[in-house]
């Protein structure tokens, strides 16, 4: 499968998101990753469901929104009625994880599992043919434009060869510190998601940004 980018609106002009919208729009981009924190699972807050409400009118793009939170289920279903098609929630914040991915699939969303960088990835063996995402942090989590981890490349095999081996259909996401130094490296690991903030909102030409890392063979 050809790899999908996922350009991460943290990294946006919160000033002015409609001219960020437009940037995705116009780019080859594939998905909008939408990052929400909350001050206790992380040490950082972002946005939640009114912005989500309001990007959700500018772009027919899937989002694909992330929870940094400690209280996932209360939040699964306003989630879906603001606008997510996808919904990943951390396996180091749910203590009854496959109740909370059937919950969102039951609301009509696909449902990913992130793993911090400290996790390993065989503590998805028993959930990993209920998941349609996995989703790999190459930084902790929390900030937009921190440094890659390495390790995360080995993580992305390792996640690779369990999906093969369980026939599961899930989707492999990298997420922090991603862009053209190390995205050959994910892709030929495995990663099937690549997100991108500050390599495509930074950048002077967020839509060429963009599309380089989605050309990227
Ligand atoms: C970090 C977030 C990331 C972040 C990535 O906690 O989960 O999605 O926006 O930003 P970059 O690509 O700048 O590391
Ligand atoms: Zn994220």
């Amino acid at each position: 499968m050809a790899h999908l980018i996922a350009p991460s609106l943290l990294s946006a002009d919160f000033l002015n998101l409609q001219k960020s919208m437009d940037q995705l729009n116009a780019s080859q981009a594939d998905w909008l990753h939408y990052d929400v924190m909350d001050g206790n699972f992380v040490p950082n807050i972002s946005f939640g469901l009114p912005v989500l409400q309001a990007i959700r009118k500018a772009t027919n793009k899937p989002i694909d929104v992330h929870l940094m939170i400690t209280q996932n289920d209360a939040f699964i279903q306003p989630f879906k009625d603001a606008g997510a098609d996808i919904l990943t929630v951390h396996y180091e914040a749910c203590t009854h994880l496959h109740r909370t991915i059937q919950a969102i699939k039951q609301a009509g969303m696909k449902a990913g599992v992130a793993l911090n960088p400290h996790t390993p990835v065989n503590v998805l063996k028993d959930i990993i043919a209920d998941v349609d995402l996995v989703l790999i942090m190459s930084v902790n989590p929390g900030f937009g434009g921190q440094k890659f981890i390495p390790n995360a490349v080995n993580k992305v095999r390792e996640a690779k060869a369990m999906i093969v081996s369980s026939g599961s259909a899930a989707l492999i996401e990298v997420d922090g510190g991603v862009g053209m130094a190390n995205i050959k490296s994910l892709i030929d690991a495995g990663a099937d998601v690549l997100v991108a903030g500050n390599a495509v909102f930074a950048a002077s030409d967020p839509v060429a940004a963009a599309n380089e890392l989605k050309n990227v063979k």
